[in-house]
Parts: C-alpha cells; sequence; structure tokens
C-alpha cells in the first residue's frame, strides 16, 4: 500500500512517497508560476523513483501554501501540523521546529507526545525568509546557495539596519559601492535572518531540542549563527526542505491504514 504526501511551497514543490509504513522516495521541484503542474510533477516524479504508478496510491495529503492546488488530493492539512508530524518522526525529542521557507518563517513548539502546543508565523513581510536571501544574493552577484560559503570568508558583519527587503537591497547596494566587502555583507544578511528568527523564537519560548526545516536549513551560515543567537544546538535533517512533505505523507499513511487495515504491512510508520 502507498501514501503520497505533497507540499507546494512558494518556491518548491515536495512530494514524499511511503509504501509499507516506510519512506520510498521524493521528489523536489521548483513550484514556478503554475503550482497545479508543479504539484502534479512533484507527484509523479517521486512516485516514478519509487518504481511506482499514481493508480496504486491509497491515499495522499497536500500541504503547503498551495495545497489548493492539488485537486487529486484527498485531504489538504496545514502545513504547521504537516512540520510537525515530520519533525517528530525524525526525531521524538523535537520540541522546537523552526521552518524557513521561501514567504514562510514559523516557530512551531511541540509536547512530549508530538502534539502542537503553539506557533508563530513571520508577518505578511519577506524580511527574514528565503527570498529576502536570494534577493540580496542577486544584489551581491551571486547564488543564494553560495552565500553560506561567501559569509563563512567574513572576519566581522556589515550592519544592515533595514528592517524592509526592498530598503535593505538598496542598503547592500550602497554598501557595495561604498567599498563594503562582499563577505562581510554576506555576514550581515545572514545574521540579519538570523536575529528575525531569533525573535520569532523568544515569542513561542525555546525548548531543545530544536530542529530546522525548510530550504534555509540549508544555509549553513544561517543555522550557526541561529544556533549561537538561541545558545542551543540546532539539528537539520538530511534533507530538510521535504519535512513538510514527509509530515503530510505520515498523516496520509495513517488515513491510507484506516481506509484498508486488512491488507497493510507495517501499519505504524518506521523511522
Ligand atoms: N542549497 C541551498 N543552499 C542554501 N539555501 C537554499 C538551498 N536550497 C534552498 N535554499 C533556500 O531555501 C529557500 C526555499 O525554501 P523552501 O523550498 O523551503 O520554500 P517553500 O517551501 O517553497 O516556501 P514557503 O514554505 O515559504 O511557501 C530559498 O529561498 C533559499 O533561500
Ligand atoms: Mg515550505
Amino acid at each position: 500500500m502507498l501514501a503520497v504526501g505533497i507540499d507546494v511551497g512558494s518556491l518548491s514543490a515536495e512530494a514524499v512517497v511511503i509504501e509499507d509504513g516506510k519512506m520510498a522516495a521524493y521528489s523536489i521541484l521548483p513550484t514556478g508560476a503554475d503550482s497545479r503542474q508543479a504539484a502534479k510533477k512533484a507527484f509523479t516524479r517521486a512516485l516514478e523513483r519509487a518504481g511506482r504508478s499514481p493508480d496504486e496510491v491509497t491515499f495522499t495529503v497536500a500541504t503547503g501554501y498551495g495545497r489548493v492546488s492539488v485537486p487529486f488530493a484527498d485531504l489538504q492539512v496545514t502545513e504547521i501540523t504537516c512540520h510537525a508530524r515530520g519533525a517528530f518522526h525524525l526525531n521524538p525529542d523535537t520540541r522546537t521546529v523552526i521552518d524557513i521557507g521561501g514567504q514562510d518563517s514559523k516557530v512551531i513548539r511541540l509536547d512530549g507526545g508530538g502534539t502542537v502546543i503553539d506557533f508563530v508565523m513571520n508577518d505578511k513581510c519577506a524580511a527574514g525568509t528565503g527570498r529576502f536571501l536570494e534577493v540580496m544574493a542577486r544584489a551581491l552577484e551571486t547564488e543564494v546557495e553560495a552565500l553560506s560559503d561567501l559569509a563563512a570568508g567574513a572576519s566581522k558583519a556589515a550592519s544592515i539596519s533595514s528592517l524592509c527587503t526592498v530598503f535593505a537591497e538598496s542598503e547592500v547596494v550602497s554598501l557595495i559601492g561604498q567599498g563594503v566587502l562582499r563577505k562581510e555583507i554576506a555576514r550581515g544578511l545572514l545574521e540579519s535572518v538570523a536575529e528575525r528568527t531569533a525573535v520569532l523564537v523568544s515569542r513561542v519560548g525555546l525548548e531543545p531540542e530544536v530542529i530546522m526545516t525548510g530550504g534555509v536549513a540549508k544555509n549553513a551560515g544561517v543555522v550557526r549563527a541561529l544556533s549561537a543567537r538561541l545558545g542551543v544546538p540546532i539539528r537539520v535533517p538530511q534533507e530538510p526542505q521535504i519535512v513538510g512533505a514527509l509530515g503530510a505523507a505520515l498523516i496520509a499513511w495513517t488515513r491510507a491504514v484506516k481506509k484498508s487495515p486488512q491488507k497493510t504491512r507495517g501499519a505504524s510508520p518506521q523511522r
């Protein structure tokens, strides 16, 4: 029996396939302009990688900003629930989940049973998100994937005082014009994301273990800066970008088991 979780985010779409209670395959694709198309592609790609076909899927759960763009899903579940479920599955000691994606930053607090007890999200502003880092990478004439390495070479961080992405971009351009080193600007930008995230964390209260999910968790410089500010280690899963889709897939698996309990192998999901 198969269950699939799909997370359609503002920048990336992921799908996770669970077979007999275990993750069999996943896919990560850019969402692009057509989120329906991206959802379908992520679904098909993950199933291809699992060597299975869509008609074998018993239950599909969609999550993420674009979850309404998955007409073939059996259920839509919020990102908060899915990230919490995925993170707790990967590590049952998780009490705080920090998810930073393209347009949202969220901090979720869990109890010892994995239930969400509180959460906060950023306001509508892009500052402190992946999109902020992408805009700034462009201003620095580099790729978002290269920001962390660039910043790692800096002995100090340039101060970025603007809170707004648009103003911060002009500030970066002006700092470059003043001859401030690009690596110091990069370090300042990572610090600025860490600072904004630490404020969000303080609003729900910090409790270890802390796990970071979403694409920005792939930015080691942000993770390091945030860990230093919070004063605790931050665990990053092997593939942080699929944690929401994994949570959706686990919820789908539970539903699939209820739907057809007799033909189920691996009824409880395995780590
Ligand atoms: N290899 C990488 N190195 C550094 N940063 C990365 C890498 N891959 C992705 N990112 C960051 O992750 C961001 C996208 O994160 P993610 O895919 O979680 O977003 P999303 O789920 O589509 O967005 P949202 O949840 O806000 O709707 C990018 O903007 C970029 O900053
Ligand atoms: Mg996301």
